[in-house]
């Protein structure tokens, strides 16, 4: 059968209308968020712990609503989700001397948070979840080991039940990174619930935005004190702690504006989750029915159901391969690429160049303060050789059906002729 001409050797494109862009909240600010914002301006109380009038703190208000989203009892909202695994870590009562074990993929702000408490981070390998391979987060284990952060990749939850058990077994803390996956869930409980504490980021790009911002929930009466006192520069004075409990805060606090935008992006979240689940459920038919004609394998979904919908990954079996079908799926105009490909990259290991040569803003510390860890460019190769072999497809809240249609028109395009 005559297969149709592939855009890239000069065919006809699949996709007629172009995809929207992947900000999934940030295409959906809309007037809910511009009267937010005049709303706090007019009150003129930009700051959370006071102001002229007797206008109610949006930041409060967002706290209170995001624990009740995730089902936790305590939540603080703060000025980016690195602040937001900072206070965490602090939360936990990491700091000099404590190892904390972090996969090889993730944004470095991950790794960053810990060295910034004092801490070393030790890169542990993933697998085909995109997250955190527990066996090789065991192997990681030293006497030194305080604590697992575990990412939730993607809009995919991690392997929540073996990495909560290996945590329980070695009398571990574990931090959920939920940056790229508010909203979704695992066995039925929201990510960032699951774990001692969760940290959310609020940045443009993630499923909810206020440009800027982050917010870590936690179940823990006193783990979420010491984050409290660590996210204020007075510590627990304006917070009801006693003057003898207070230890030491620096600022981390969220504004007035990025609460009441951040409420606004929360009351869309089901909305936006919604969408991006069943523009997947589509795609993910069509590719699951190509990849088995093909012999391809699908990322690994720990809990599909609670999988958060933003994107769609398959594993080509060379990596050659899965550029030449990114490229080709792209110049179909699908939102297609390689998540590794070799170009710079902040969310891979080998690109963490201050991490892996061991520089910090004083000399050698905290490493110098510890036994001696060593890092390489090729220290997770399982994690190399699954990035590099994987096509990763967006999936926007705001794709039309026709839009699905194409793309699914363009992914049979692309496999029949390539793969
Ligand atoms: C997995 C992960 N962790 C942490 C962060 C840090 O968040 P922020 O940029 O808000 O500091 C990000 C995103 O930027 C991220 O993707």
């Amino acid at each position: 059968m005559a297969r149709s001409r592939l855009a890239i050797e000069g065919g006809t494109p699949a996709i007629t209308q172009p995809v929207p862009p992947m900000y999934p909240g940030g295409m959906r600010i809309g007037i809910e968020e511009e009267q937010a914002v005049l709303d706090v301006l007019r009150s003129k109380r930009l700051f959370r712990y006071y102001g002229p009038g007797d206008s109610v703190s949006r930041v409060d208000m967002l706290e209170k609503a995001f624990a009740a989203h995730v089902g936790v009892r305590h939540c603080i909202a703060v000025s980016s989700g690195t602040a937001s695994l900072m206070g965490g870590l602090a939360g936990l009562g990491i700091g000099p001397g404590d190892e904390v074990i972090v996969p090889a993929y993730t944004w470095i702000a991950t790794a960053s948070a810990v060295v910034a408490l004092g801490a070393i981070p030790i890169l542990a390998e993933i697998d085909e979840s995109l997250t955190l391979d527990p066996e090789d987060v065991e192997r990681k284990i030293t006497s030194r080991t305080k604590a697992i952060i575990t990412v939730h990749m993607r809009g995919g939850p991690c392997r929540m039940d073996a990495l909560l058990a290996i945590a329980q077994r070695h009398g571990l803390s574990l931090l959920e990174d939920v940056a790229q996956a508010n909203g979704a869930s695992y066995g039925g409980r929201k990510l960032g619930s699951l774990g001692h504490i969760g940290a959310f980021s609020l940045q443009f790009n993630k499923i909810i935005t206020c440009g800027e911002g982050g917010l870590i929930t936690t179940d823990d009466e006193t783990i979420w004190k010491r984050a409290l006192m660590y996210h204020d520069v007075i510590g627990g004075g304006r917070n009801g702690i006693p003057e003898e409990e207070t230890l030491l805060g620096i600022n981390l606090r969220m504004s007035e504006l990025q609460g009441a935008v951040a409420l606004a992006q929360l009351n869309k979240l089901e909305g936006v989750i919604g969408d991006m689940r069943r523009n997947k459920a589509v795609l993910k038919a069509s590719v699951t029915e190509l990849a088995q004609q093909k012999g391809i394998t699908l990322r690994d979904e720990p809990d599909p159901e609670g999988d958060a919908g933003i994107c769609l990954v398959f594993f080509a079996p060379s990596s050659e391969l899965a550029q030449q079908t990114a490229a080709a799926l792209k110049a179909e105009g699908l939102p297609a690429s390689v998540i590794y490909s070799g170009q710079k990259d902040y969310h891979v290991y080998c690109d963490w160049t201050p991490i892996l040569r061991q520089r910090s803003w004083a000399g050698n510390a905290p490493w110098g303060w510890h036994p001696p860890v060593a890092y390489d460019r090729d220290m997770c190769p399982r994690t190399l050789d699954l990035l590099q072999r994987a096509v990763h497809l967006d999936i926007s809240p705001d794709l039309t059906g026709e839009h699905i249609e194409e793309m699914s028109d363009g992914l049979t395009k692309v496999f029949n002729a390539l793969l």
